[in-house]
């Protein structure tokens, strides 16, 4: 980073001349869908005005898991260019121990935060990452299409599967025949994970591993789940569907071109942009229930905000991370791109409930969501969640039928933890 040596050097030597302590010039990476990194820039500029230092980001390729890849090597390697890193909710037992503790420095907010995130992020009682924003999908549907066909919202994968057809065959009969009528995220990443998740869970299939470090993926309802994904691949969903991540799908969606989408709340904001096909035309609500299940479920998402040990400028970078994590700036967030505040109080903030309507409607969602088992794993659950998205996405593909699948899977899954996770 031979830039930013330059701008350190130039900044320390303007500080000198000028008699003052010298700024920091810190950086932060992080990946993106959206508008993430505009709204980002737009924060870091608030907190160099108001601090004096300066912040760079280095951004990502979209996928979590390619992030998690990535700054495993930079930890690993003890990197001193990254201050601050955007963390998944997923990571904080794997990497906890290359992130600064926040518990002391944070006192004095994070009460104001919701304590099941908070917990999250604390691993043997050390806050790893600061809470930034939350996230539960939302079944995107749109309201003009179902209007026109008069169907109700579906509260089933069945209904949602026979609408889809039902409008879509409609649709390209009458010449529309770009529309599909359901889009998700089917590519070989962590986004599958967190689908597939909610197609068992909605079944009544459990958690892949359950809280208390079982390993129950192997059961019927799980393997009926996705078969009945699979059925949806090539006839609802595109072929591409298999390759779609969270943009894949909202690119479809937000031309116009899909009945259905699964995406998370962020995709809210931007469908109701000016340039979307879709403004004023949809609406959400929560994802189907399976036919052997008795209730919905949605992932629980979310991203962080955590300082790493071998940042040079600890104290800046927690000065940073608690301003990004701060009320104002998730204020920002929530009404510029319906990202979900981990601030408890936003949620009754009534520019949010105007503006951005789905956030007061998603409290619920959020807080009942299912958590992925990165907890009972620990530091095994990125192994653990290729195994499974490798299974599901194996299935879809055609290779293997779940049951199969979900066989191999298991005993995958028990090697991994042998006696313990
Ligand atoms: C969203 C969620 C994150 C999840 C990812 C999967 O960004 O907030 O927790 O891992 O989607 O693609």
């Amino acid at each position: 980073m031979k830039l930013r040596n330059a701008l350190l050097a130039f900044t320390a030597g303007f500080a000198l001349t000028a008699g003052q302590a010298a700024a920091a010039d810190l950086a932060i990476v992080s990946g993106a869908v959206g508008d993430d990194l505009q709204t980002l820039r737009y924060q870091l500029d608030e907190f160099e005005k108001a601090s004096g230092n300066k912040v760079s980001i280095v951004s990502m390729p979209p996928s979590t898991s390619d992030q998690f890849g990535q700054y495993k090597l930079w930890l690993a390697a003890e990197n001193p260019d990254i201050d601050v890193y955007r963390t998944d909710v997923i990571w904080a037992p794997q990497l906890a121990n290359q992130f600064v503790d926040l518990t002391e420095a944070t006192k004095d907010v994070i009460g104001d935060h919701f304590p099941a995130i908070v917990e999250s992020q604390t691993v043997n009682g050390k806050l790893v990452a600061m809470p930034y924003f939350t996230d539960a999908p939302a079944l995107y549907y749109r309201t003009d299409l179902l209007e026109k066909y008069g169907k109700d919202v579906p509260t089933t994968w069945a209904e949602l599967t026979a609408t889809a057809q039902e409008i879509m065959d409609a649709e390209h009969g009458a010449g529309n025949t770009g529309l599909y009528g359901f889009v998700f995220q089917g590519s070989a990443y962590e986004g599958l994970t967190c689908d597939a998740l909610e197609w068992v869970m909605s079944n009544g299939g459990g958690q892949i591993v359950e809280p208390d470090g079982s390993i129950s993926i192997n059961n019927p309802k799980a393997a009926e789940a996705i078969e009945m994904a699979k059925g949806w691949v090539g006839t609802i969903a595109p072929e591409g569907v298999l390759a779609y991540k969270e943009e894949d799908s909202r690119g479809v969606w937000q031309t116009g071109n899909a009945v259905f989408m699964r995406n998370w709340p962020y995709a809210y904001s931007l469908g109701n942009s000016a340039d979307s096909a879709v403004k004023d035309k949809f609406d959400v609500s929560t994802l189907p229930v399976g036919p052997s299940g008795s209730r919905p479920a949605s992932t629980l998402g979310g991203w962080n905000l955590a300082v790493s040990k071998y940042s040079a400028h600890p104290d800046e970078a927690i000065e940073l991370v608690k301003f990004l994590a701060s009320k104002d700036m998730q204020k920002y967030l929530a009404l510029q791109s319906s990202r979900l505040p981990t601030i408890q109080s936003l949620y009754e903030d009534p520019d949010i409930m105007e503006k951005q309507p789905i956030i007061p409607r998603w409290k619920e969602v959020f807080l009942n969501a299912v958590p992925r088992p990165s907890a009972p794993t620990q530091k095994k659950y990125n192994e653990v969640s290729t195994e499974f998205w490798t299974a599901v996405h194996a299935t879809l593909s055609g290779d293997g039928s779940a049951a199969d699948n979900l066989k191999k899977l298991e005993a995958k899954l028990k090697r991994l933890k042998g006696s313990a996770w």
